[in-house]
């Protein structure tokens, strides 16, 4: 028996665990300090009332022999696959049902997605970005090529910087640096990937905290993007499903390499290896996109879209450059006196209590930068602004 040697080389442990280790130390050494948690995108606000009283509900329904649900659809029920069409068709993007693939979160399926593509497959991925993308590619022992987002091309990179690559990974609202794509500049990705036969995988899940009309919150709001592109949505951030976990991946029909439709792969690799999110969940996610579900969810995004801007005033007080948190809910600044990403890390920590999480954690071009995220509390985040207003 042999290992799956790709695993070696890997970093230790993944971002967010290492912090959290870090973290647990530091508390230890430092019991009766308080401790501000900016760092992993964790939501901090319940569920929606709507969505809690689906789930009660269901709950309710499953404990009763005529409403009771064993196995469900892989693909997922089509109440909340009809609902997130609706999601899709109110912003004048058309989806087919059974082109959805309900999820419990992107991350898994970003991951799961690289089962159905060639390890032969050379792999554009941006650096920084979310290490999900890099370390599954590292796990399966793929070619990776990377691209840099930095400050000159506003962290968002176009295809005329690329090399050359048969799979490309895109995040629009971007995790970690909150830059966000316009319509224009992914119609840019689009047309490069039909002329290079490439696939793009897009990573939506920060779409709801998009503002701005010319930016984009679908690529399937781009022509063309049907022929060469897959989409990952989460419920994570945009209705605080972080520990219910559910998403959604849109697969078109029209997607096909070599005579061969992805759909169709995807759908036998999930009727294989997944049974699909628990019903009570999915009863919760149908309820997001209810008026009242939606009314609600949006006043818990206004309320992280208020936290980012104390966190921005504080940078901008404090002449510190920062970009991101008006379309998303994570700001990326410069570390101050050219300190790298866990210097600046360790002193954040130790000066104020606020836990951040190191550019570098992102990729090498993160080195020297910090993210923040807008999920915390309004009370810490308040507190975090004034403290960074006094250390910075
Ligand atoms: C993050 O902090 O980058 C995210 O919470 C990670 C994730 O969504 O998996």
């Amino acid at each position: 028996m042999k290992i799956n040697e790709n695993y070696l080389r890997l970093e230790e442990s993944y971002l967010f665990a290492s912090i959290a280790h870090k973290l647990a130390a530091w508390k230890e050494a430092n019991p009766r300090r308080e401790v501000i948690r900016l760092g992993i995108g964790d939501v901090t606000l319940p569920l929606v009332p709507a969505v809690t009283e689906a789930m009660h509900k269901a709950v309710d329904e499953m404990g009763r022999q005529e409403t009771f649900h064993g196995y469900g659809p892989e693909q997922g029920y089509s109440f909340l696959r009809e609902a997130v069409c609706g999601y899709y068709a109110a912003r004048g993007t058309i989806i087919g049902e059974d082109e959805i693939f309900v999820s419990d979160g992107a991350k898994s399926d970003l991951g799961n997605i690289l089962d159905v593509l060639s390890l032969q497959n050379t792999v554009l991925i941006p650096d920084p970005v979310y290490p999900v993308y890099v370390d599954t590619n590292v796990m399966a022992g793929r070619d990776i090529r990377y691209l840099s987002a930095n400050r000159e091309n506003g962290f968002l990179p176009l295809p005329d910087q690329a090399p050359r690559a048969d799979i490309i990974y895109l995040c629009s609202p971007n995790n970690p640096t909150g830059a966000a794509y316009s319509r224009e500049a992914l119609r840019r990705w689009v047309a490069y990937a039909q002329e290079h036969g490439a696939l793009i995988l897009y990573d939506a899940a920060y779409e709801a905290f998009v503002c701005e009309e010319a930016l984009a919150r679908s690529i399937y709001e781009i022509d063309g993007a049907r022929e060469c592109a897959i989409e990952f949505c989460s419920l994570s951030k945009t209705a605080g499903f972080t520990g219910t976990r559910c998403g959604y991946t849109v697969v078109p029909k029209s997607l096909s390499f070599g005579g061969h439709g992805l759909h169709a792969l995807w759908l036998r690799r999930q009727t294989t290896k997944f049974n699909g999110v628990p019903y009570i969940v999915q009863r919760g996610a149908q309820a997001v996109f209810s008026p009242e579900g939606q009314r609600q969810t949006r006043a818990n995004l206004d309320y992280y879209r208020g936290n980012a801007a104390l966190l921005a005033g504080a940078l901008q007080a404090r002449g510190v450059w920062y970009t991101g948190g008006k379309n998303s809910p994570y700001i990326w600044m410069k570390c101050p006196d050219g300190m790298s990403s866990w210097e600046f890390f360790d002193y954040l920590l130790e000066r104020a209590g606020i836990v951040g999480t190191p550019g570098s954690g992102f990729g090498p071009g993160g080195e020297g930068y910090f993210r923040l995220t807008a999920f915390g509390d309004r009370g810490r985040t308040e507190k975090a602004a004034g403290l960074l207003k006094e250390i910075l």
